[in-house]
């Protein structure tokens, strides 16, 4: 089916990390004539804009805790009629900590970024879709578990995993595609250390993941999945019940 309208990409949390890496991966590998890179620091966005040459990339500066975040990229829609090829939900944040220590304001932003902008962004974005639309929601490999001392991250992420296997059923019709694209630790921002491994764990090299990530978009994939400690983990988390699944994990000492 050919679509005469312009061919965009919508990235969330673009400003650094997997986000901007998803812009230049995209850049390379689709037919895109725009990227909306959407995060909060104006500056970082345009910074990646400028280093785009073969599509046009687009800063949209935007808190997606916010009501007023998620309505500038839909009103954005709404006025321009894009045929949106590629949605990918990927700001979010977490961090270590005892789950009484952490401000109940954090928590709710949490929920917002991580949970309710994807839902409502997704929501919202959809009727610009079309036959061989792509969605891509960055979970984690903590969707696997429940992780104390990671405890609403954690649960945010497993959230997302249902949603996307569900929202993808659901699609299929329409030949959208939804992968849940779940990284275990990486270098970035999020999880910013020299280290090769904390405590046992293999921190991985983010630009494989979203290579990876991206190729598997391309195949519809459901679920994206890099390195074989990711899977390990994964395999694990089907054989254990969630109790014993907690106490192991509650075990690991992340640095906080
Ligand atoms: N790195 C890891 O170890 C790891 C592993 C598994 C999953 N993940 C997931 O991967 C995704 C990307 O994280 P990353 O590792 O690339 O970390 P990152 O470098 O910290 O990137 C997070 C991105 O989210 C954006 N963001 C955060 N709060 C926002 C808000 N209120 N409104 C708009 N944008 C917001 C940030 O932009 P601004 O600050 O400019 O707003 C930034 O661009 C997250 O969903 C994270 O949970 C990370």
């Amino acid at each position: 089916m050919k679509i005469d309208r312009k061919r965009v990409a919508v990235i969330t949390g673009a400003s650094s990390g997997f986000g901007r890496l998803f812009a230049q991966e995209l850049e390379k590998n689709l037919d895109l004539e725009e990227i909306w890179l959407v995060a909060r620091r104006g500056a970082k966005l345009d910074e990646l804009a400028a280093k785009l040459e073969r599509v046009k990339g687009i800063p949209i500066e935007a808190d997606l805790s916010t009501k007023e975040g998620l309505d500038l990229i839909s009103d954005k829609a709404e006025k321009e009629n894009p045929f949106i090829k590629v949605l990918i939900n990927n700001a979010g944040f977490g961090r270590s900590e005892e789950f009484s220590e952490g401000e109940e304001k954090y928590y709710s932003d949490m929920i917002d970024v991580n949970v309710k902008a994807p839902v409502i962004l997704t929501r919202k974005l959809l009727k610009y879709m079309a036959e061989s639309s792509m969605i891509a929601n960055v979970a984690s490999s903590a969707a696997f578990a429940p992780l104390p001392y990671f405890n609403v991250y954690a649960a945010t992420k497993c959230f997302i995993l249902n949603f996307s296997y569900a929202l993808g059923e659901e699609l299929k019709e329409r030949d959208i595609s939804v992968t849940a694209v779940c990284p275990g630790p990486a270098q970035t921002e999020f999880f910013e250390t020299r280290e090769k491994k904390v405590n046992h764990l293999k921190i991985e090299d983010p630009v494989k993941i979203v290579e990876k990530a991206v190729r598997d978009m391309k195949k519809r994939k459901n679920i994206s999945i890099y390195g074989s400690q990711t899977n390990l983990l994964r395999f694990v988390s089907f054989l254990l019940p969630k109790s014993l699944l907690a106490k192991i994990a509650g075990k690991i000492k992340y640095p906080r």
